[in-house]
Order: C-alpha cells, then sequence, then structure tokens
C-alpha cells in the first residue's frame, strides 16, 4: 500500500511537515509513506501551461500522485482558508484522470484551522469521488519544533491512534465501495 502524504504548508520547521514526516516513520509495515512537501516549488497554476508545456515540477507532481494508492494531506490555516500553495497544487490535478477516483483522506497538526478544514473537505470532495470524510487524524501540535513532533507522535497514546488511522485509510483504499 502507497500513501502519498501532502504537506500545505511551505514552512521549513512547519508542524504539518513533521508531522507526515514522524508519522512515515512508524507505519505499519505494509503501508509505505511517501512525502511530498513542495508545494512551495510549483508554479502558480494557469490552463494556459497544461498539456505540453506542463512544467515539469508539476509533471513531477501528478507522476508520484498515480503511483500512489490513496493520499492523506494535512495544512495549516491561513486567514481562516486554504494556504495559497495548497489550493494552486490541487488546481494543477482538476483536469487530469489521476485525482477523480484517488481516496484522500484529512488529518491536521493544529486544535484550530476548522475554517481551512471546512474548505477543504468542500474542494476534496469535488475532485476525487473517494474522499474519505469519516477518516481523519488530529493532533495537537501547534507551536511546536520538529523535534518536538516527533517526540509527541512517538509517544504510545498517539502512535497507536496514527497506526490505527493509517490502517483504516489503507481498507479504505483497498475497498471497492465507499464508506465516507
Ligand atoms: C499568514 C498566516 C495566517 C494565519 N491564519 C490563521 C488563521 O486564520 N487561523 C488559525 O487558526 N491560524 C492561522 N495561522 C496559524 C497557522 O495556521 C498555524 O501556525 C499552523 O499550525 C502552522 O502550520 P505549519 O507549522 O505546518 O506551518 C496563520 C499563520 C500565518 C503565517
Amino acid at each position: 500500500m502507497k500513501i502519498l502524504a501532502i504537506s500545505g504548508s511551505a514552512r521549513l520547521n512547519s508542524t504539518n511537515t513533521a508531522m507526515l514526516r514522524a508519522i512515515r516513520a512508524i507505519a505499519p509495515s505494509d503501508i509505505e509513506v511517501s512525502i511530498f512537501d513542495g508545494v512551495g516549488r510549483l508554479p502558480v497554476f494557469s490552463p494556459d501551461l497544461e498539456g505540453e508545456w506542463l512544467p515539469e515540477a508539476v509533471r513531477d507532481f501528478i507522476d508520484v500522485i498515480a503511483q500512489s494508492d490513496g493520499m492523506i494531506m494535512a495544512s495549516p490555516e491561513y486567514v481562516r482558508s486554504i494556504p495559497g500553495g495548497l489550493k494552486n497544487a490541487i488546481d494543477w490535478l482538476v483536469s487530469g484522470d489521476e485525482i477523480v477516483h484517488k481516496p484522500i483522506a484529512l488529518l491536521h497538526a493544529s486544535h484550530r484551522g476548522d475554517d481551512m478544514l471546512a474548505g477543504l473537505r468542500t474542494v476534496l470532495s469535488t475532485i476525487t469521488d473517494r474522499f474519505a470524510g469519516d477518516i481523519f487524524l488530529r493532533l495537537h501540535l501547534m507551536k511546536l519544533e520538529p523535534a518536538e513532533v516527533w517526540k509527541a507522535v512517538e509517544a504510545a497514546e498517539n502512535r497507536s491512534r496514527v497506526q490505527a488511522y493509517l490502517q483504516a485509510f489503507s481498507a479504505y483504499c483497498m475497498a471497492d465501495n465507499k464508506i465516507a
């Protein structure tokens, strides 16, 4: 099972990115998590650049999505909304085939950010018919440094929550029927 974990933060010491990296390290052995932390490297979306003009960074991004069995996504909230970089990354996917039936679930590294989560749920359930709205993990990691995030994720209680989350999403990816 190959899961692509996308961070919506372009920040070097991002709690969301650190959380995804820590989750990769404790994933069950049959679940391979890879990280995409490059939303800040994608050019601004324009339909004029699709098709034969597709920028290389975008092609690489679409390729890793195509190779995954499912995607998980974690993002900060900016001004009560989805950060521009993540929304831009999603916009690049909308006219392609790779996202249409891709299982996607959310996780979140903060006790805040519910407006962003609501917006992201609307967007993701629009671009794929396999958005797993019921599969969600929230860890309270806001303002922590990456080393502190790792420590918190690896703590026994969170470790079992992370593993249950990944197992639930893995089962969802394998199932033919939607559960969300
Ligand atoms: C420009 C900017 C706008 C923000 N707007 C909000 C907001 O509207 N609501 C909120 O709860 N947090 C807001 N925050 C705080 C971030 O969502 C929060 O610090 C988040 O945990 C950062 O995630 P990261 O560590 O992965 O970058 C904002 C932060 C920045 C830099």
